[in-house]
């Protein structure tokens, strides 16, 4: 899956994703992060009763999704955006309620692949990991412009970086940084050596930038929640996240929607819930399956969640 040469992005939990979607009642699924359209495709192919709006905030990603989705005519809908402006996109296009939803979080093999985009600690490029180019803060910039503390708390927060700390000093001691392979040197050399034999040394740091560059955390949450109070009576909802920051809000926005509880914080009085709107399809996150995993090592931090809308929930 080199750039230009294999498919676009391969989708990961692609059966288990399509068997849930594809079970929502008639009407249109918005896909909130395309991408390839590998996902979409497989979900129209299967499902004659949907229609599907298809957003993503990289212009490559919808090109690509354009010309695979071809087929599909006006079964098909794209719009370039982040999909915490969702809401204003389903307004302009009068759609008020929606049958499914999918998020599938996180970068695609595409924009790891190719290395002028800067997401690859494996691949000589620019420091940049925007997933949209129009958009102003690179990577550089975090790297080059914020002070030690931030740098760390970045490392911490986006990607619980045990070494956080001598990575963000080694950082600010060698900077300024251009590259991402000087990046992934500057952080190989500070990390103890027992880390370097784990995993690519580098690999949490890459992801704490990216998440930063792309603000994806703090949009997620805002994102999820309007999506489903979209839903349609019976309605579906899928979201697949790859590392444990994501998961963790997935899982409590999911709960929360079931009715649940947030769980008790030390020394305060434990916090009803609100009403049920959806019910839960499985406790527990899905993984994928040891076939998948030898086909494709990309999706072996896959996690996915699933729900459906109570028929009787209160509406929007
Ligand atoms: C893992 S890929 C999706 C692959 C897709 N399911 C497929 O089968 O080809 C994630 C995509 O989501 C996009 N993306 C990530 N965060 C986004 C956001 N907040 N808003 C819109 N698109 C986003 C990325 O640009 C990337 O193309």
């Amino acid at each position: 899956m080199t750039a230009g040469s294999g498919p676009y992005h391969r989708p990961v939990m692609c059966r288990e994703v399509v068997e849930v979607l594809a079970e929502a009642p008639a009407g249109v699924v918005v896909d909130a992060t395309v991408g390839g359209g590998g996902h979409a495709e497989a979900l129209l192919a299967r499902a004659p009763h949907l229609s599907l709006i298809g957003l993503d905030r990289d212009p490559d990603a919808l090109r690509a999704a354009a010309e695979r989705l071809a087929g599909y005519g006006d079964r098909v809908v794209l719009r370039h955006g982040r999909f915490d402006a969702l809401d204003d996109m389903l307004n302009e296009l009068g759609q008020r309620r929606i049958s499914a939803c999918l998020f599938d979080l996180g970068v695609s093999s595409a924009q790891l692949d190719r290395p002028e985009r800067g997401f690859s600690y494996r691949l000589d490029g620019p420091l940049d990991m925007r997933m949209d180019p129009g958009t102003e803060v690179t990577a550089a910039d975090i790297v080059n412009h914020a002070d030690e503390r931030t740098l760390a708390s970045i490392l911490r927060r986006n990607a619980d970086e045990r070494h956080g700390r001598r990575i963000a000093a080694a950082i600010v001691a060698r900077r300024p940084l251009a590259t991402t392979a000087q990046l992934a040197r500057v952080v190989a050399e500070a990390v103890p050596a027992p880390a370097r034999r784990r995993s690519h040394p580098a690999r949490r740091t890459f992801q704490a930038l990216r998440i930063e560059v792309n603000r994806e955390l703090e949009i997620l949450e805002t994102a999820l929640t309007g999506a489903i109070a979209r839903l349609v009576a019976s309605g579906r909802g899928v979201v697949l996240s790859y590392h444990s920051g994501e998961d963790r809000i997935v899982k409590s926005v999911f709960r929360r929607a079931a009715g649940e509880s947030p769980p008790p914080r030390p020394g305060l009085p434990p916090t009803p819930g609100n009403e049920a709107v959806v019910r839960l399809l499985g406790r527990r996150a899905r993984t994928p399956s040891e076939a998948e995993l030898a086909v494709n090592h990309r999706a072996s931090a896959a996690r996915l969640r699933a729900l459906e809308r109570l028929p009787a929930s209160p509406s929007v």
